[in-house]
Order: structure tokens, then sequence, then C-alpha cells
């Protein structure tokens, strides 16, 4: 009979990449199928985040549902992966006896082993770290399909030590993978159907400094670029610091590399950036912004932030608010701060009170949201080059259906299409008719070679 398995993904992108790896093994080496159905799976594997509280609150949300399927189906085994297991793994094991198993990151490729031991009602705890240099990527199935759009995790963990922050415990020590590796995998991506990569780490731009051989990331983009039937090429996340002026400029220089930089600020008074240990102050990152902005000034960038940090005074909020203004992010992601074990900020006393950080970040996000309206309307009427990546949730109305892609610059864009599903996967010329909150709407005006034109 037939067996299945259910994934649950939160967190980062390379969660993302990780429950893919994880599918593949299953899939592959233990013979059990993917469902989208919880109620049909004899496997459902949770992949988590602790970055902050609330995404580790949605974990033990999910475990609550997901005991009401178990008790429909009690030969059903339950798995937490990802980073909560590592500082609450065994906390999980005793408080929820019905999970069967907990593995953090560095356990990803021992999946198959750990599914089947646990398919044999053995209770795993596979939360160690991986010794520097021992961890193992794990690997894609030969028959993995991918989408139009894919992701390549090409560096682990991190080695920076921001105070506010868990990754480095939960993801470990940075290591990357082997620029062979990388090349095999994109390779292999392309030929199987991939058109847009994003590279990824926590810090992807310090990639290589761990490796014998003389590569950077600068040389690692050039190369991957270079890929015969790659179009779009993008990575996430670059930290300040590791941001040189040459990865600066690639921008001008590689001309598949989407123009879109992903940099955090977090925030913009230098007592507290210092208070964070991030490295740089506001003035390094401005000449960041100034160096990428003169290169290249199409690329959009976007930026994460932090308010109410251990000690940060109206002062200090005040001086993000600014830093902001002068900066004007094209996408911002800002976050409460939020006391994290095994970081050190969670020894200072979280002392700016929740409604002032409730009031600081809606500030914060109003001032954005109005930097973001502005930039945004300047791409009304424009012809942009859109790579489609589905079909929207609308569905058909009146016989049309809708598809939705993205802009170089990363902006989201719908499409009116007759025929939705042969657009999946093409770059289409699209002139932009509206543009709305978040995304953009527009219309079809160029087609790939070989379709035919819009009547
Ligand atoms: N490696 C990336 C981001 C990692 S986590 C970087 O260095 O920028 C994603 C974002 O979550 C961070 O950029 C930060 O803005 C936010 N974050 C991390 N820890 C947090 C905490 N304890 N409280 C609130 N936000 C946090
Ligand atoms: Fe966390 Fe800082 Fe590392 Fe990013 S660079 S993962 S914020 S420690
Ligand atoms: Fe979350 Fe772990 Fe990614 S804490 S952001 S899933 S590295």
């Amino acid at each position: 009979m037939a067996r299945y398995f259910h994934i649950i993904t939160y967190g980062c992108q390379m969660n993302v990449f990780d429950s893919l790896r994880i599918a593949d093994a299953l899939r592959t080496r233990l013979n059990i199928q993917e469902t989208t159905e919880l109620e049909q799976a004899d496997v459902v594997i949770i992949n988590t985040c602790s970055v902050r509280e609330k995404p580790e609150e949605k974990v033990y949300a999910t475990l609550t549902r997901v005991l009401k399927y178990k008790r429909r189906r009690p030969h059903m085994v339950i798995g937490v992966a990802g980073c909560v297991p590592r500082h609450a793994g065994r906390a999980i094991m005793d408080r929820f006896d019905f999970v069967d198993f907990v593995m953090g990151p560095d356990h990803v490729s021992e999946v198959a082993s750990i599914v089947s031991r646990a398919m044999n009602h053995e209770r795993v705890i596979a939360t160690s770290q991986a010794r520097r240099g021992q961890y193992v990527f794990p690997a894609f199935a030969r028959d993995f399909r991918p989408g139009p759009t894919a992701f390549l995790t090409i560096i682990k963990g991190c080695n920076k030590t921001c105070s506010y922050c868990i990754v480095p415990f939960t993801r470990g020590p940075e290591q990357s993978k082997s620029p062979r590796m990388v090349m095999d995998e994109v390779k292999a991506l392309v030929n199987a159907g991939a058109i847009e990569l994003t590279l990824l780490g926590q810090n992807v731009n310090s990639y290589g400094h761990d490796l014998d051989e003389d590569v950077d990331f600068v040389n690692l983009l050039e190369a991957v670029a270079s890929v015969k039937g790659l179009k779009r090429l993008r990575f996430v996340t670059s930290h300040p610091v590791d941001a040189n002026d040459e990865l600066l400029r690639a921008f001008s220089r590689i001309p598949n590399l989407m123009p879109y930089l992903h940099l955090p600020l977090q925030a913009g008074s230098d007592r507290v950036l210092r208070a964070m240990k991030r490295g740089y102050t506001l003035d390094d990152y401005l000449r960041k912004v100034d160096v990428l902005r003169s290169a290249s000034p199409q690329v959009a960038l976007a930026t994460d932030m932090i308010v109410g940090f251990p000690g940060e005074t109206a002062e200090d909020f005040d001086k993000t608010l600014s830093a902001v203004r002068r900066i004007e992010f094209d996408q911002m992601f800002s976050f409460k701060y939020s006391p994290r074990p095994h970081s050190a900020a969670a020894r200072k006393p979280d002392d700016v009170k929740p409604g002032e950080k409730a009031r600081r970040l809606q500030a914060l996000q109003e001032l954005h949201e109005e930097i973001q309206s502005r930039r945004m309307a300047s791409l009304q009427d424009s012809v942009q080059e859109v790579l489609v990546e589905g079909l929207s949730r609308r569905g058909r109305q009146n016989g049309v259906g809708q598809v939705f892609g993205r802009t170089p610059a990363n902006w989201v864009v719908n499409v009116d299409a007759e025929d939705p599903d042969d657009l999946v996967g093409k770059i289409v010329r699209v002139k932009v008719t509206q543009v709305m909150r978040h995304s953009l709407k527009g219309r079809i005006i160029d087609r790939p070679e070989g379709m035919q034109a819009a009547t």
C-alpha cells in the first residue's frame, strides 16, 4: 500500500531548501510519496524556525493540530526538524509524547534513516551540531524537477555574532559547499528546467573563506552566471561587512544577475548597531549604498530592521527613521526585537515595553510604505521582463486565467492570460497597467518566440 509524507515548512529559504531535500530522500530512499493532505499522511514533518518567538510559537500550535489527525491515524509518525529542535528538542520530546523524532538542521542528510527508525517505533533525538567542516550537504534526488525558479544553498551556518540572533547557535559555523559541487548542482538544475536560480546562505557573500581553493563569492557568482541556459541569478542574504565593492559593482558587470540586493541594515543608530555587534556604522552602510547605486541605480535595495532592541531610546529609533528616509529602501522586512535563547542580547533586560515596540514598528512600517509606494509608482506604464512562475490563486474568471511572476527587481506582477498554463516558465514582456500596494498588474505585450501573439 502506498505511504505518504507531508512536510510543513516555516522560516527562511534555507528551510525551504532543506524541506525539498527531505522530500527527495523520503521519496527515493524510503519510497514514500508526498501528499498535500495532512489527513492522508503516514509521516508528518514540521520544519521549524526559531529566529523570533512568534515563528517558534507556531510549532507548538501546529503540533496540537497534527495531534488531531494522529488520533485518527495512530500509526502516523511525527517529526520536528529545523532550528527549534537545536534548543528545544528534548523539551519537545518530553512535552509532546506523540512526537517520534526531533532533528536539527545538521541532520537533513540522514533523514531517511531517522524516519525509518521512527517508523520502527524508536524515538529519535538527532540535534547535535556537525563538527567544523564535517557538515554533509543534503543531496538532490536524480529525478528532482525544479520549477522555473530554484534555490540552492551554497553556504551553511553563520560565523557572525549579532547579539540578538539565535542562528549561529541553530545552524552552527559557516561551511561553504565546494565550487565543484555548486557548479554540478547548478548545471543539473538548469538542465532539469530551472531558468532562475537563487543562491542561499545566512551570510551568502562570505562564501569561500573556509575553502582551500582560492575562490570568493564574486568568483562563484561569475561562474554560475555563465552557465548556459541560466537566464536569471539572485542571491540572499548579504551581510554589509562582507558586501565588498567588487560585489556591489557586480550588478553592472554580470548581465543575468538580477538587480535586487537584500542587505539588512537592522538599525540606524550607531550605538544600537554596536550593541547588536553588527560590525558597521550607519556611515559605512551609506557608503555601500552609494557604491551600489552609482554603479547600478536600477538595483532594488531590501533590508531587515529590528525595533525595540534592549536599550533602544526614542532618539535611537529616530535615527532608524531618518536612515530609512535617506536610503529609501524598495523593500523592508521589519520586526519587534524578541529575546532568543543562546543569544548575547537575551542577557540584557528587554526594556522597551511591548506597546512602545508596537508603536515604533508601526511608525517604521508607515514610513516605509509611503516610500515604497512612491518608488513603485514610477513603475506605472513601464515595460518589464517578467518570468512567469505559476498560476495566480484567483483561478479563471470569464475564461481568462491569471499568472504571476517577478520583474528583474523582484516585484510581483499579476497578468491576465488566455493560455496561463503555457506561460509558466516563460519570460514575457509586460506593460505595467496598475500599481497595487505590494504588487503590480500588467498586460503582456510580447510573448516568447514560438507563442502566438495575444489577440
Ligand atoms: N542572516 C541574515 C538574516 C537572518 S534572520 C542577516 O544577517 O541579515 C532574518 C532577520 O530576522 C534578521 O535580519 C533580523 O532582522 C531578524 N531577527 C533576527 N533575530 C531577531 C530577534 N531576536 N528579534 C527580532 N528580529 C530578529
Ligand atoms: Fe544572525 Fe547576524 Fe548571522 Fe544574520 S549575520 S544570521 S543576523 S548572526
Ligand atoms: Fe529561522 Fe533557522 Fe532560518 S531560525 S530564519 S529557519 S536559519
